[in-house]
């Protein structure tokens, strides 16, 4: 009798860990081509520092280094001032995917995944074959840990090459230093831009910058308050999809049905909780256990029945108005600003906050397209700029009324810099390199109204500025007519063509006094 195929498929069908996926799959983390693997791997250590001294209530000093070894082989090197990390988590850290300590916690942070920085260290090993060399310190009463490492990607574990103490001058911190191929190159989508465009919406943050030529940026910080802390949130039922819900129910410790709805979600008091019991038809005092499927889809329902207040928004931490402007006025030099900061709104149970801020005019040319940023959770988003939804809520916004040109499906045209935040406890990227944000019709919405908002103010700054330029030509023509008009009345008339001269000039001067209050007025209104 022959062996059936699916013995012969079995022989082959076996578990792939997640870290030879990537291995195989580096594009999906954004590693695609040599430059965009510069800035990724810069990237995901930059993030991380900053989280770390945001979580510490640090003030961030990150060094980034970048040092040319050879044709297309770079030695990054980030350093930072943040809380350190403990000896026995160095490994899993940087050499083990999936692992990190923000994507169970339901609060604002730049990471989100566990993925990212070994992610660059897979990279750097698939490309150099060099290991991840880090140096972290927890306090000055403490040695700082030297850790030599590499993944094993068969079992998606660390491998130690090396470890130990070392002496480090530093009070606690961390550094990485990874060997990758890579290109480098100034301009839009570089490191160069990224963390330019960091250090607009983290006015809070130091960056010091040393680039491969071995030219040294330093990106001041231009606030020393700390953004407020991020409080994490328990889940909002309106989030909740059916599948962990049952989860919830399995490992849940609660007693009753009530303590569980009490205990674990947001914005669930035991009045509320009874209602969607009731709506449900599960007596409050059942163990979460014993719920079954169908019993699961009844609450599901309920649920959606149900009026619940919104989730808290302590979870998010906008950037907020001021200092949106003054990160764009540190980085933009441009002559009228203008910041929005909307109130939280929620997709999917998931609170969150839009901010939009324009830098017009200045020394920008006004005869291409706006300049879009785009950040997520106060990081820059360089790459796939057509599939994020801030670029969609920029095309959809008509900007010819405020000013700009603008075809249509395209972005206006006008020297204008445009910066869209989004700001959330999980802002819905489109894929694990964290580069574009998901279309959720709530989130383009509140995007076009802060757009809207900023760009009204733009329209009746351009307006008037507009005006303004047109009396002045107007002025100067007259201006030139003068002595042809002087000597035509003087025919005319009789008089002396002298005192015609001087009279229309003394006319012309009120005129342009009233012109000159007049921009005085706009550049008040530009400084408000
Ligand atoms: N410089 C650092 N200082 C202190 N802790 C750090 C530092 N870098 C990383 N960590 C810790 O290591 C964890 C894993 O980092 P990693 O970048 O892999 O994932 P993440 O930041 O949680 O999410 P993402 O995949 O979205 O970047 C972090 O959650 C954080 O707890
Ligand atoms: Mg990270």
């Amino acid at each position: 009798m022959a062996i059936p195929i699916a013995e012969e498929l079995a022989k082959k069908q076996r578990e792939i860990s997640v870290a030879e996926f990537f291995e195989r799959n580096k594009h999906l983390l954004g590693f695609d081509n040599k430059r965009k693997a510069l800035l990724t791997v810069i990237k995901e250590a930059v993030d991380n520092s900053l989280d770390a001294c945001e979580e510490a209530k640090i003030l961030p000093e990150v060094k980034v280094e970048i040092i040319e070894m050879s044709e297309e082989r770079f030695r990054i090197i980030v350093e930072d001032n943040g809380p350190g990390i403990v000896k026995k988590q160095i490994p899993n850290i940087f050499a083990q995917l999936l692992y990190g300590s923000k994507f169970h916690t339901m609060k604002q942070s730049r990471g989100q995944q566990g993925i990212g920085i070994s992610a660059a260290v897979l990279y750097a090993q698939l490309t150099t074959g060099r290991p991840v060399k880090i140096v972290s310190k927890i306090s000055p009463d403490h040695p700082a840990h030297y850790y030599e490492l590499h993944i094993d990607t068969t079992n998606n574990k660390p491998e130690i090459m090396k470890e130990g103490d070392i002496p480090w001058k530093k009070d606690k911190g961390t550094k990485v230093e990874l060997d990758i191929e890579a290109t480098y190159q100034k301009g839009d989508q570089s490191v160069d831009q990224y963390l330019k465009a960091t250090a607009i919406v983290n006015p809070h943050a130091t960056i010091i910058y040393t680039n491969p030529k071995a030219e040294q940026l330093v990106l001041t910080r231009a606030t020393d308050k700390l953004p407020k802390e991020a409080v994490a949130i328990k889940p909002h039922p309106y989030g909740v999809e059916l599948g962990i819900m049952l989860k919830m129910l399995r490992n849940s410790d609660s007693r009753t049905m009530q303590s569980f709805f009490c205990n674990e979600f947001s914005r669930v008091g035991p009045q509320t909780a009874k209602e969607i019991l009731d709506k449900a038809k599960i007596s409050p005092q059942q163990k979460p256990g014993e719920i079954v499927l169908a019993q699961v889809e009844m609450i599901m329902k309920a649920i959606r029945d149900t009026k619940i207040i919104a989730p808290p928004t302590d979870c998010i931490v906008p950037i907020g108005k001021e200092l949106l402007e003054k990160g764009l006025k540190k980085e933009v030099n441009a002559e009228f600003y203008v910041t929005v900061s909307r109130s939280p709104e929620v997709y999917r149970g998931i609170p969150f906050v839009v901010e939009a801020g324009l830098a017009y005019g200045g020394e920008q040319p006004g005869d291409e397209s706006v300049k879009l940023l785009r950040f997520a959770n106060r990081v820059p988003l360089l790459y796939q700029q057509s599939s994020c939804a801030c670029f969609k809520s920029v095309i959809q916004t008509n900007w010819k009324p405020y000013g700009l040109q603008q075809s249509q499906s395209a972005l206006p045209v006008g020297p204008l810099t445009l910066a869209v935040h989004l700001a959330s406890v999980w802002p819905p990227f489109t894929s694990e390199a964290k580069e574009a944000l998901a279309h959720y019709p709530e989130i383009i919405k509140e995007m076009k109204l802060a757009l809207q908002e900023a760009g009204r103010q733009l329209g009746i700054y351009v307006n008037k500025r507009k005006k303004a330029k047109e009396e002045q030509e107007r002025v100067s023509i007259f201006e030139n007519y003068i002595p042809e008009v002087a000597s035509a009345l003087s025919r005319i008339t009789g008089k002396s063509k002298d005192s015609i001269n001087a009279s229309m000039k003394r006319m012309l001067a009120k005129s342009k006094e009233f012109i000159e209050q007049n921009q005085v007025r706009l550049q008040g209104e530009k400084d408000d």
